[in-house]
């Protein structure tokens, strides 16, 4: 797996749509990094993940589990089944839950796929922590603590948006995984995500790994879109 990558996520209604904006990109060197999330998944199954690998992509499975303890231990442990490279789940659920999902998502070799918290949200604003969450005081202070109870539970990074990146690093450490949502390009439309960025401003905040939407699966040219995320994020 590279150090830094462009992931894309795959918001499709269907397997159907998914493998058709995917064939885009069968001449291409490089095959994406896709991200699968619920929309996917529950309309797909399991089989989208499998036919995915076996197209040889790598995949991130944002599933974003948050239940009790023993719950996410055992649905990890059907995902890392799956073969995926990265999933998630939501910090909100606590240090014991994270502990309890690495144990799950460990295969019996040792093995496992990289396991990453979800810190708040990027369509999530201050205002909306404060008064719908009750959460108080800077939402950057809440990205840092989720992210430092992660880091207590053994994972391996965080989703953030782009412009906390820094200050999770700074927090936790240059190798702890900053994987940044909330990504457009300086001349697109933001539509509901909030604490977003472009991939150049993203690259130089210090993200790992960012994951762009709708800015390449809605461009008119999503190959051309593609290529202009990697070139500004990886300065290919
Ligand atoms: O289309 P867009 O670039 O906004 O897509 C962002 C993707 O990242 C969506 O699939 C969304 O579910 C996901 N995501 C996010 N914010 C998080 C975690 C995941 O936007 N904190």
């Amino acid at each position: 797996m590279n150090k830094k990558d462009v992931i894309i996520a795959c918001d499709f209604a269907s397997a159907e749509d998914t493998y058709r904006f995917l064939d885009k990109f069968k001449d291409e060197p490089r095959k994406p990094f896709v991200k699968i999330g619920m929309e996917l998944f529950y309309a797909a199954g399991p089989d989208i993940v499998r036919e995915l690998k076996r197209r040889g992509h790598q995949i991130f499975l944002d599933l974003k589990l948050h239940d009790i303890p023993n719950t996410v231990k055992k649905s990890m442990a059907v995902l890392s089944r799956l073969d995926v490279d990265m999933c998630n789940l939501h910090a909100a659920g606590t240090i014991e839950m994270m502990k309890a999902a690495l144990e799950g998502l460990t295969r019996e070799d040792g093995t496992r796929p990289l396991l990453i918290a979800v810190t708040q949200l990027t369509s999530t604003s201050e205002e909306r922590m404060h008064d719908d969450l009750l959460i108080p005081g800077k939402i950057g202070d809440c990205v840092v603590h989720y992210a430092k109870n992660a880091q207590k539970a053994g994972l391996d990074g965080v989703v953030c948006s782009p412009l906390e990146a820094g200050m999770v690093k700074e927090a936790c450490g240059r190798e702890f995984m900053a994987v940044t949502p909330g990504i457009r390009f300086a001349d697109g439309a933001v539509g509901d995500q909030v604490r977003v960025t472009t991939p150049e401003k993203a690259r130089e905040i210090g993200s790992d790994f960012i994951v762009v939407g709708r800015p390449i699966t809605a461009a008119e040219d999503p190959v051309a879109a593609y290529k202009r995320c990697l070139k500004e994020f990886l300065e290919e």
